[in-house]
């Protein structure tokens, strides 16, 4: 697997009106990782998300792509460059069928010509079954492997998760791992996600960075991302 550099992050501050929530935050993610962001409620990490993929407006710092600078690309430009984006919260269309919301996977779109509706189907068959029912209505779990697939549609180099268990059935947990796993395995795709759960950090993170009050303090990686020491960082 190549390990070129997929994401630079460097000294980024960024908040909400006058007060700064990310005060220098350093990060890096190489091609076919899976990283995970840790840290306690409030410190930041959603923020460090949003900032990343430009819903947010960066203060200071530079943000790094594929070795092009996408500090100061709005959001639609950075999807179109190859970010994936599945907030906190899942955030589905609720009034729209799972095949709409996944259509509009498809408007935003990804690099070109690289349309994926079939494959969504064959990690989550959960979906095609569901095809037609209302998104709304279909379970927590259910919604998530939606909100990943309307994101895996535009074929992401990085995708990038907010708390993806939050609130959702452990076997659901682990079916999405799993499918998180085999994006990486099978697309070659590069992820880092924000999460609180014990058990999903250790499926899945190969590397994590321990956030608090708005910066990386620490980082772990091999074996050093296990129970006692990601339960430290988490305070649980
Ligand atoms: N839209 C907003 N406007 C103003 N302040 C905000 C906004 N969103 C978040 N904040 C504040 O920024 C800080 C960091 O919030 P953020 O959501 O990034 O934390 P988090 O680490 O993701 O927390 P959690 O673990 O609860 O999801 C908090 O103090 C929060 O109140
Ligand atoms: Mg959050």
């Amino acid at each position: 697997m190549p390990t070129d550099r997929i994401l630079d992050v460097s000294e980024l501050w960024a908040g909400y009106g006058a007060t700064p929530i990310l005060q220098g935050v350093s990060m890096s993610v190489s091609r076919g990782e899976i990283v995970g962001v840790i840290g306690r409620n409030g410190v930041g990490k959603s923020t460090l998300m949003r900032c990343l993929i430009g819903l947010l407006e960066t203060w200071r710092g530079t943000i790094t792509f594929l070795g092009e600078d996408v500090t100061q690309l709005q959001a639609d430009a950075r999807a179109r460059a190859g970010f994936g984006y599945i907030p906190q919260g899942r955030d589905v269309f609720p009034q729209m069928s799972v095949e709409e919301n996944l259509q509009v996977g498809e408007l935003i779109g990804g690099p070109e010509g690289k349309k994926l509706p079939e494959l969504v189907y064959e990690y989550f068959p959960r979906l095609k079954e569901r095809r037609r029912q209302v998104a709304g209505t279909m379970s927590g779990g259910e919604q998530q492997q939606l909100a990943i697939g309307r994101a895996l549609i535009g074929n992401p180099t990085l995708m990038i998760l907010d708390e993806p268990s939050e609130g959702i059935q452990p076997s659901i947990v682990q079916h999405i791992c799993d499918a998180l796993k085999s994006f990486r395995a099978e697309l070659g795709m590069t992820i880092v996600f924000v999460e609180q759960n014990l058990d999903t950090i250790l499926e899945i993170a190969e590397r994590c960075y321990i956030m608090e009050k708005g910066k990386i303090t620490r980082s772990l990686a091999g074996e050093d991302v296990n129970a006692d020491n990601v339960r430290a960082q988490l305070l649980l």
